[in-house]
């Protein structure tokens, strides 16, 4: 995988160059105008996505209300994403790893670079997605890095500044790796299989789980930029944490971009595609973006909740019949995640053409 070793050019930081003040974005930074966002006022609306409590959703019992099962099966088949609230994880380390994750980005630029990743991996501090020679890109910088598998968690690839970062980041994988593992359990029984059938397809114990922090400068043009291009995400489950002051989630339902607004200590979950794929289009994963504005940074951090990486991943036979025949074909997640990592984000192309032909 020769191709995979280095960028295609070289690596200009969105962050830095919204920092030296520029009244306009370079080229390489406008969308074709039917991917630009419309940041009209006047089409705001009141609509959002879900908003679900899980009280009674903690330790090994599930001791979920069936109305909560039955609000959360509605929200994977009609929206895909779905927020929770009182989902158990404290309100203090979500604030904590946020915050340590914004002094990460405002450290001087030589002691992030010397996190910069390569196409390789993508572990590290990075400014793009995709290694497609003069691709239009994003207005973003990211750091991502793995928990799970343990063989690939590597502390020297987490940063070592602010003080408490990796502790902050290990104790909150700790916390995200049980609320995905509860929400699993949801989504199998709600789909009429053991509680730890997606588990199981997964892996079981062998899943795994890695974090992908945006940040997202301010930008002087934001009606023409993007601060992550339109994408489903290709794992498992996401967990996301978005800024508590900042909108910039943007999800596809019915043909229009809604934007979501964030509940007070809510963790954003959608569908990805693997689950798509395990459930037979029984659950979708759907499309999200976000964009950017002039006056503020935004700072997310997704949490993917992912099956083993080396295990076929197809639906899963309870679920298909000679009515529901199989809609994929069977592929790693190694083989899937290829895709984005070359090519970028691109909607939704990239699970529509793994279905099987017929
Ligand atoms: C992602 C993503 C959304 C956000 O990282 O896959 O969709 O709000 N992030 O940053
Ligand atoms: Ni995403």
């Amino acid at each position: 995988m020769n191709n995979l070793q280095e960028w295609p050019e070289p690596i200009i930081r969105v962050q830095s160059l919204s920092e030296s003040g520029l009244p306009s974005i370079p080229d390489r930074y406008i969308k074709p105008p039917p991917d630009r966002p419309s940041l009209n006022p006047t089409e705001k609306s009141d609509v959002n996505i879900p908003i679900i409590d899980l009280t009674g959703l903690s330790g090994d019992e599930n001791n979920l209300p069936f109305s909560t099962l039955d609000q959360i099966s509605l929200a994977c088949r009609e929206w895909g994403f779905f927020q929770v609230v009182n989902h158990g994880v404290s309100p203090g380390l979500m604030d904590r790893a946020r915050e340590t994750w914004r002094s990460f980005f405002h450290l001087p630029m030589e002691i992030k670079q010397a996190y910069a990743n390569s196409p390789k991996t993508y572990e590290g501090y990075g400014s793009r997605l995709g290694i497609e020679k003069g691709a239009i890109l994003d207005w973003s910088d990211y750091y991502y890095l793995h928990y799970l598998p343990l063989t690939l968690k590597d502390y020297n690839k987490w940063p070592s500044s602010p003080d408490s970062c990796r502790e902050v980041i290990d104790e909150y994988g700790k916390e995200l790796v049980k609320l995905g593992g509860r929400i699993m359990k949801i989504l199998s029984i709600n789909l009429g299989l053991r509680e730890d059938r997606l588990q199981n397809a997964f892996g079981g114990e062998n899943f795994g789980t890695c974090l992908r922090v945006n940040f997202y400068p301010k930008c002087p043009q934001p009606n023409l930029a993007l601060g992550l291009s339109s994408h489903s995400d290709p794992g498992g489950l996401t967990l996301l944490l978005p800024d508590h002051e900042v909108p910039g989630l943007q999800v596809r339902k019915d043909g229009k971009w809604i934007t979501v607004k964030p509940a007070q200590h809510a963790f954003i979950v959608n569908i990805g595609d693997q689950i798509q794929v395990l459930s037979n289009a029984n659950y979708k994963s759907v499309e999200h973006r976000v964009i950017v504005n002039s006056s503020m940074e935004r700072i997310s951090m997704a949490f993917f909740y992912n099956p083993k990486s080396d295990i076929p991943i197809k639906p899963v036979e309870e679920l298909v019949s000679s009515d529901k025949p199989a809609l994929y074909s069977p592929m790693t997640f190694d083989e899937y995640r290829l895709f984005i990592r070359l090519r970028g984000p691109q909607g939704k192309s990239q699970v529509e053409s793994l279905k099987s032909p017929r």
